[in-house]
Formats: structure tokens, C-alpha cells, sequence
């Protein structure tokens, strides 16, 4: 059977997987997301850590290296993450046409899918830029962020907890699961934020839960 036909009123399914998780739409919110990856070392411990406090994340990985990560792509389909596309090889779409848009988009999908099973339905732009030709030729809805925890930047695991910890209920906060400093952020991100009382949702759990469509060539940044 179908979960998504089961849930009880007001309740959302995680759509990717079917697992049936529960996320209570009164109660606030945040999406996590790791761009760049995968990476196992980083990856993993992030993932230990939203598995003993019950969250989960949303990771946008690039396609060319998710041959070399295939188990860690598949733990987190196991796990009930989201696994999402950064394009095939981390290029600046801005800066394309039309032809090499779509085979970002689409060649970065097929590497998802034959690493882990899983078609990913969300894009995120490297460097987060986008332009007309970007919004009619990418094909997926382009989730962008909110919160900018700047991660990549300080590799300060510190000033990545504060800036993560101003999120607010809807916000989708932008991290990278390439940097050692931003799994130890996790370790205290994720704890601080379940006792502010914040369920750590997908990507697309957030969408559903606020009611948001997510179209193809739309552009997104927090989801409330
Ligand atoms: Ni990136």
C-alpha cells in the first residue's frame, strides 16, 4: 500500500522513501542540507548524529563522485534523508546554455540513481545563481537557502552552530558535508536544535508540510 494514502489528516509521509515518518505540521521546523558531497568521512558522522536524535537532512551531491560513494549515498536512502542534485560536475549554470543546463541537471540525476537507487526531484545551483535561461532549461525545482551558516568559509565549527541556530520555523540552512569543522557544527546543532523543540525534515517533508508545490524552474529559498 501506498503510506501517502494512509497518513492520518495533517500529517505528511516522507514522499522519497515511503517511510511512513510522521512530522507534525504545528510544530516548527528547519531543513538541514550539505551541499557538495557525498564524502563518507564527513557524511557519516553526520548522518550517526541525526540518526540518535531522530532528524534528518537533505544532502544535494555533486553526480561526478557519487560512483566513489556509493554506500554512503545508500545510507542515506536507508535512513530516510533526502538525497537531492548539485549538478554533475559543480558547474556555475549562470554561466551555460540551454544544452548544457539540461545535462547538468539531467546527467547528475542518472549518477544519483545509479549510485543509490533513487531519482533525486530537487536541484540546487552551485554558487546559487540563476537567470531566465537557468529557470526555463534546469527542469527541477531549485531549492536554494536561507540561512547561510558560511561553513565552507570559517571551517569554524563554532561560528557554524550560531549562524545555524538563528534559523526559524520554514528555514532551510545551507552547510557542506566536505569539511570535518561542520560534522563537529552537527554534533551541536542537531542536539540544540531538538531541544528548542525544531523537527529536522527534508526538504521536501518542509514543502509538504507547509503546503508549498515545488515547481520545475521555480526558484526557493526558505519554506513557510
Ligand atoms: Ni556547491
Amino acid at each position: 500500500a501506498d503510506p501517502s494514502q494512509t497518513a492520518a489528516p495533517g500529517t505528511t509521509d516522507n514522499a522519497q522513501t515511503g517511510s511512513g515518518r510522521q512530522i507534525d505540521p504545528d510544530k516548527p521546523m528547519v531543513a538541514l542540507t550539505f551541499d557538495d558531497g557525498p564524502y563518507a568521512p564527513v557524511g557519516n558522522r553526520i548522518m550517526d548524529c541525526l540518526a540518535q536524535y531522530g532528524g534528518k537532512a537533505t544532502f544535494y551531491v555533486v553526480g561526478e563522485r557519487c560512483a566513489s560513494y556509493q554506500a554512503e549515498l545508500q545510507r542515506m536512502v536507508a535512513e530516510g534523508h533526502e538525497v537531492a542534485n548539485h549538478t554533475m560536475n559543480h558547474k556555475y549554470l549562470q554561466k551555460l546554455g540551454a544544452a548544457q543546463i539540461q545535462a547538468q541537471a539531467n546527467q547528475g540525476n542518472d549518477a544519483i540513481q545509479a549510485a543509490c537507487g533513487v531519482r533525486p526531484t530537487l536541484l540546487r545551483l552551485p554558487g546559487g545563481n540563476h537567470n531566465a535561461t537557468v529557470m526555463a532549461n534546469a527542469g527541477m525545482p531549485m531549492i536554494q537557502w536561507n540561512v547561510d551558516t558560511l561553513d565552507w568559509k570559517t571551517k569554524n565549527a563554532q561560528s557554524t552552530y550560531e549562524a545555524a541556530m538563528t534559523a526559524q520555523d520554514g528555514d532551510v540552512i545551507l552547510m557542506h558535508d566536505i569539511h570535518g569543522p561542520t560534522a563537529d557544527a552537527v554534533d551541536m546543532i542537531v542536539p540544540a536544535l531538538k531541544a528548542k523543540g525544531f523537527q529536522m525534515v527534508t526538504v521536501s517533508e518542509l514543502a509538504a508540510a507547509k503546503g508549498i508545490n515545488l515547481e520545475n524552474g521555480g526558484a526557493y529559498g526558505a519554506l513557510r
